[in-house]
């Protein structure tokens, strides 16, 4: 029988609930899928890769055909590497479409064998970008509905490097804690 997998390429920089939501119902629909992130030399981005990896994973842990993978050059390129046929891509408004049908035919042209499957997120995520997640984020608005908490919490330990320092200090006293009371048992 026929398996049908597909890469969902993207910046990731954060993943947001939309790309959640988009990831959710492609593994619904296709057997297999690759979330993979562009490794981009010329952007500076806010999340170095493996920092967007490990969000990714732990938000799609509970998927069992998803994977998530870095990867550079062409999508279509890595698409063929790994055997997808489809290449995943979401449309959130109008305002999206001119710029993936751009792509979506210029990778048809690249590659005539892969297809380009657009899907839309639920309408609560039609206005979720990442780049509008940082900007707030940055400017202290709230951002706890518009992507997955632990994404939520990197972003604020990332506005406010004291958090993190207190994140680190917590997981220190709690080891520490941890070896002092298995050295009174012993
Ligand atoms: O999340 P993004 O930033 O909208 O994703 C854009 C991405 C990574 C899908 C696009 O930039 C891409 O495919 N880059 C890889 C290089 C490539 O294949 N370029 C030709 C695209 S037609």
């Amino acid at each position: 029988m026929k398996r049908v997998k597909a890469v969902y390429p993207g910046s990731f920089d954060p993943p947001t609930n939309g790309h959640l939501d988009l990831i959710e119902r492609g593994s619904k629909i296709f057997d297999e899928m690759v979330v993979a992130i562009l490794l981009n030399p010329e952007k500076s981005p806010l999340f170095s890769v493996p920092e967007r990896r490990k969000m990714l994973e732990a938000m799609t842990s509970g998927l069992d055909n998803v994977t998530v993978e870095t990867f550079d050059g062409l999508t279509v390129e890595y698409a063929m590497s790994v055997g997808a046929s489809a290449v995943l891509r979401g449309i959130r408004a109008i305002s999206d479409y001119e710029y993936e049908l751009q792509m979506a035919l210029m990778n048809r042209k690249l590659q005539p064998s892969l297809e380009t499957v657009f899907m839309m997120p639920a309408e609560k995520y039609s206005y979720v970008s990442s780049r509008l997640v940082r900007e707030v984020a940055q400017l202290g608005g709230n951002i706890d509905c518009l992507v997955p908490p632990l994404v939520a919490q990197k972003l604020r330990e990332k506005m406010d490097p004291a958090l993190k320092f207190a994140a680190i200090e917590r997981t220190v006293a709690k080891s520490a804690s941890r070896k002092t009371s298995r050295k009174k048992k012993s």
